[in-house]
């Protein structure tokens, strides 16, 4: 049976490998308590200043896991780096992704320190880089029952930094969504990096959520068209919470997840009623 003619289908969301945070954050934070806007991420015991050893094996494990449980694709929700620009930690999550069976379809969605040049902003070079390395950094398609969406949610919360990139991003998404789904696609389901709040739609912007306007032109947009599900990264921690019929849900990291938080992966499962999402921390 081919993935058009399925009426079910079973994902697998990796967030934040982020090659190289453990030792950004044992540098930052040695000897000192008060954390950086990372929050309470701490460096896992036995982190080195050089190299990503404690990334890396949590990649490659998350990967044996897939290739045990093939679901039929995985989408890896952003930060795949700590630095856009370091051309080792893209190699080697690269070559991590390459143990992953042949049969199941890797997804890559851009995070803010995939593009963000400061951590934060996407530039014109900045984004022409991960498009050589990663591919696309908006793109649709479907799989069983669902139509997914994903965007550069960087773009969102910095968009004057490269704002012809965010005015086509935009109007692509606009275009994207308005489509009718086609016979036999009944949810559509959208992945970024940054979850746009998390708690509810009013609340202040900060560094895991999207600065208003341009969240609620976002969230706007999004349940205008029908957007059920939005699944998201970058909070180190699992977040659940909604807006209208729009539920949102940030997945933890599978790289170093914050202090108290477990690291792990979201699976889940959709059919033509249907979506549900389980946690699975890995051990
Ligand atoms: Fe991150």
């Amino acid at each position: 049976m081919t993935t058009a003619t399925r009426k079910t289908t079973r994902f697998m969301l990796l967030a934040d490998p982020q090659l190289g945070i453990a030792a950004f954050l044992l540098r930052k934070h040695a000897g000192r308590t008060t954390p950086s806007h990372h929050g309470e991420m701490v460096a896992p015991a036995g982190s080195q200043e050089n190299g990503w050893p404690y990334e890396e094996e949590r990649l490659s494990r998350v990967i044996e896991v897939a290739n045990e449980l093939k679901p039929d694709f995985i989408v890896v929700l952003g930060d795949m780096v700590m630095h856009w620009d370091d051309a080792l930690q893209i190699a080697s999550v690269k070559e991590a992704a390459r143990r992953l069976s042949p049969a199941i379809p890797l997804h890559w969605v851009p995070g803010n320190h995939d593009v963000g040049v400061d951590f934060f902003s996407a530039t014109d070079e900045s984004l022409a880089a991960y498009r050589a390395s990663f591919g696309p950094d908006r793109y649709a398609f479907t799989a069983g029952p669902c139509r997914f969406v994903a965007f550069n949610s960087a773009l969102f919360d910095r968009p004057d930094s490269a704002r012809h990139e965010y005015e086509a991003q935009l109007e692509w998404l606009e275009q994207e969504l308005a489509r009718p789904l086609p016979e036999g696609v009944h949810h559509t389901v959208v992945f970024a990096h940054h979850p746009p709040f998390l708690r509810d739609i009013g609340e202040e912007y900060g560094v895991y959520n999207l600065p208003q306007p341009q969240r609620r032109l976002l969230v706007d947009l999004l349940t205008r068209n029908g957007v059920e599900y939005y699944f998201a990264g970058h909070t180190h921690a699992n977040v659940l919470t909604r807006h209208e019929a729009l539920r949102v849900t940030a997945t933890s990291a599978i790289g170093v997840s914050r202090s108290g938080h477990a690291s792990g992966y979201r699976l889940v499962e959709a059919d033509s009623q249907s979506i549900s999402h389980s946690f699975h921390p890995l051990h």
